[in-house]
């Protein structure tokens, strides 16, 4: 099929790339000639394990085109999917002017029928708006599906080539038709393509995510708890997530969820429900205490040193929103250097991927180390903000050599409980308790 990609962003290239993948013909489609000439010679502007293979492939196989010429895109396209960014407004709300913007600049050059699709994760009622900007622009028939994404940053190709389900939100048989031809190679395993109208499409993105988000949000409420009354919420975390009706995944307590997600999404729907008058209390309950949740460490630190880290110097391990991405944003790790900076301390960091993106925005505000245990020199504590797996079995001997003091401040629940009580470190971790407190 031939398809137009408008927006080369993170949705926009894993799923142009990934839809060339499987045969069809995409053009994806930016303002910024830049970036444009830079991926027609194959450099892959975002970090996502496995997309670049796939990326050099399609384009050499003359599958995967960019261009900067919108009316050269659609012309033949089928279909068309619009991935731009929906930022947060000033209100909180979500921005949907590039969306619009796109939709009107589409409908002045359609020649023939399309099918054009919204990818970006849009407020409900959304689809019904770039249909009216089609309906005011232009006489060719256009049908406007929602059929939004599930992608989780760090496995986004295994996410797309093999979903769990593909929603799709439309009533016109024509698209179905089309969306249903598209998708079929992604789902031979069984998964279904679901189909429903535009509105409940969209809510279950919104819905999905913020599920997701209270879910874990619930659980760092019960670890939370756990330090108090004493019980391990790694066993905890066990027993209620063997049970299918909760299942497993997404119960790991931590210090909040991140990302260009969760945060976004679970306030767009607060502030939706207000708009239809309707007070989504959970919600609120949940932004409010992931904002907590991101500061636990802090908190944490404070009670060691009672109330005074001025002058201290921390090593910190983790950046990134979580592992396997550069991804920064709203990333707990930045709401743990600034109020330690705010109290005089002083922190060298590491990430495998994100200190680019952090030196970028906080400038010499703190250090970087090129590895892992550079940082740990001469540092009073250690603190672990971002999973990456090589944290996970790290030479303690070097820790220990390297760090003034054998204190770690695990916001991730990396290590064994009894290990660190063999190896003699102080370990204070997310819903368990603390170990080695003569140490202290
Ligand atoms: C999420 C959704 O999973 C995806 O379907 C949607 O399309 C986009 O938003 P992503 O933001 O890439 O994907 O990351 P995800 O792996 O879902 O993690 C989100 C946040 O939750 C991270 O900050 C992560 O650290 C946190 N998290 C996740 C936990 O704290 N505990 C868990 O058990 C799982």
């Amino acid at each position: 099929m031939k398809i137009a990609v408008i927006g080369t962003g993170y949705v926009g290239l894993v799923t142009g790339t990934c839809l060339a993948e499987t045969g069809n013909d995409v053009i994806c489609v930016d303002i910024v000639e830049e970036k444009v000439n830079k991926m027609k010679n194959g450099e892959l502007p975002i970090y996502e394990p496995g997309l670049d293979v796939l990326f050099d492939r399609n384009i050499e196989q003359n599958r995967l085109k960019f261009t900067t010429n919108l009316a050269e895109a659609i012309e033949d396209a089928q279909i068309i999917f619009l991935a731009l960014p929906t930022p947060p407004g000033g209100d909180g709300r979500a921005d949907l002017s590039y969306v619009l913007g796109a939709a009107k600049d589409i409908a002045s050059l359609v020649k023939d029928y399309k099918v054009v699709v919204t990818k970006s994760t849009v407020p409900v009622g959304t689809a019904d708006k770039v249909k009216a900007v089609f309906k005011e622009n232009t006489l060719v028939e256009v049908d406007v599906v929602s059929n939004p994404e599930f992608l989780r940053e760090g496995v986004a190709v295994d996410d797309f080539m093999k979903p769990d389900r593909v929603v799709v939100g439309t009533r016109s048989e024509n698209a179905k038709k089309l969306m249903e031809e598209l998708y079929a190679p992604y789902v031979r395993s069984g998964n279904p393509i679901i189909f429903m109208d535009e509105r409940s499409s969209e809510l279950t993105k919104y819905a999905a995510n913020s599920f997701l988000a209270t879910k874990i949000t619930f659980m760092n409420e019960v670890a939370n708890l756990c330090e108090l009354v004493g019980a391990d919420v790694d066993m905890v975390r066990k027993g209620v997530g063997s049970d299918d009706r909760i299942g497993k995944r997404f119960l790991f307590p931590g210090i909040g969820y991140g990302g260009s997600c969760f945060p976004k999404d679970v306030q767009a729907l607060a502030l939706s429900s207000e708009e239809y008058n309707y007070d989504f209390r959970i919600l609120k309950a949940v932004m409010d205490v992931n904002q907590s949740q991101k500061l636990k460490i802090v908190e944490k630190m404070m009670n060691y040193y009672k109330g005074d880290v001025k002058g201290k110097k921390f090593a910190l391990w983790g950046l990134a929103f979580k592992p396997e991405t550069d991804d920064i944003r709203e990333a707990p790790a930045l709401y743990i250097i600034d109020e330690l900076i705010k109290a005089g301390a002083e922190i060298v960091a590491y990430d495998p991927e994100g200190m680019e993106n952090v030196r970028k925005l906080k400038g010499d505000a703190l250090a970087f180390a090129d590895n892992q245990y550079q940082a740990l020199e001469g540092a009073d504590a250690l603190i672990i903000a971002t999973e990456w797996q090589v944290f996970r079995n790290p030479d303690f001997k070097q820790m220990e050599e390297k760090l003034k003091a054998k204190v770690v401040f695990d916001g991730r629940n990396l290590y064994d409980l009894h290990r660190m009580i063999d190896l003699g470190f102080y370990y204070n971790s997310i819903g368990r308790a603390e170990v080695n407190t003569k140490q202290a």
